[in-house]
């Protein structure tokens, strides 16, 4: 019986090692022949689109999860935001009245327009997004070049995205001039 059970784990444990090299060596064979096509002139398949955005979003949430936000934003910190916005997130990710610039709609995956997107997010989701970026997209990380008390006027600046008026957001962000770039 115990012989049994012996000759049986070694079989399962056997299996496991051929299906890793097998994988390992689909792995290479792609790598190598250049048999996947990396255009991002071609939208992914849809297992492969799910792949990503499912494994992304659930990254940036266990992440942003040991975050605390600040329990509200002064209209200071969201002005503020508004400015960083304008000038490093609108030509991605658009605003309200303002479409997002004509080379940023050839990028894979597509910036989401945010003025809807931004309402799926908790604010420590949009700090953490904009402070770590998200790799083999062209979503930067703010975190080397910006303070998190930045980041933060950031986060508070996109939640309120959702429901803004064109000449709300063409009115914010105008009197601070605290963006240097
Ligand atoms: C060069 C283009 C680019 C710039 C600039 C950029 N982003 Fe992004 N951003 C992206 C892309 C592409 C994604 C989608 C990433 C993905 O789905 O894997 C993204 C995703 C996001 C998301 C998650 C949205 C969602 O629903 O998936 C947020 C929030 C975000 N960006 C905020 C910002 C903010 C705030 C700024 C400015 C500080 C900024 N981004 C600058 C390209 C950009």
């Amino acid at each position: 019986m115990q012989n049994d059970k012996g000759i049986f784990l070694k079989g399962v444990l056997g299996g496991a090692v051929l299906a890793a090299l097998l994988g390992l060596l689909l792995a290479l064979f792609v790598a190598y022949t250049g048999a996947y096509n990396i255009a991002a002139s071609q939208d992914h398949s849809p297992f492969v689109r799910w792949l990503f955005s499912t494994t992304m979003q659930n990254s940036v949430a266990a992440r942003a999860d040991e975050l605390e936000a600040p329990t509200e934003f002064s209209e200071a910190q969201i002005a503020a935001g508004a400015e960083h916005y304008k000038a490093m997130c609108q030509h991605c990710h658009a605003g309200p009245g303002v479409e997002r610039a004509e080379w940023a709609q050839g990028l894979l995956p597509q910036p989401p327009h945010l003025v809807e997107e931004a309402a799926h997010w908790q604010p420590n989701e949009v700090f953490w997004l904009v402070k770590h970026g998200v790799r083999m997209s062209a979503m930067p990380a703010f975190g080397e070049t910006h303070k998190d008390a930045e980041l933060w006027d950031i986060a508070a600046f996109v939640k309120q995205l959702p429901g803004m008026t064109a000449s709300e957001y063409a009115a914010l962000g105008q009197q601070t001039g605290t963006h240097k770039h």
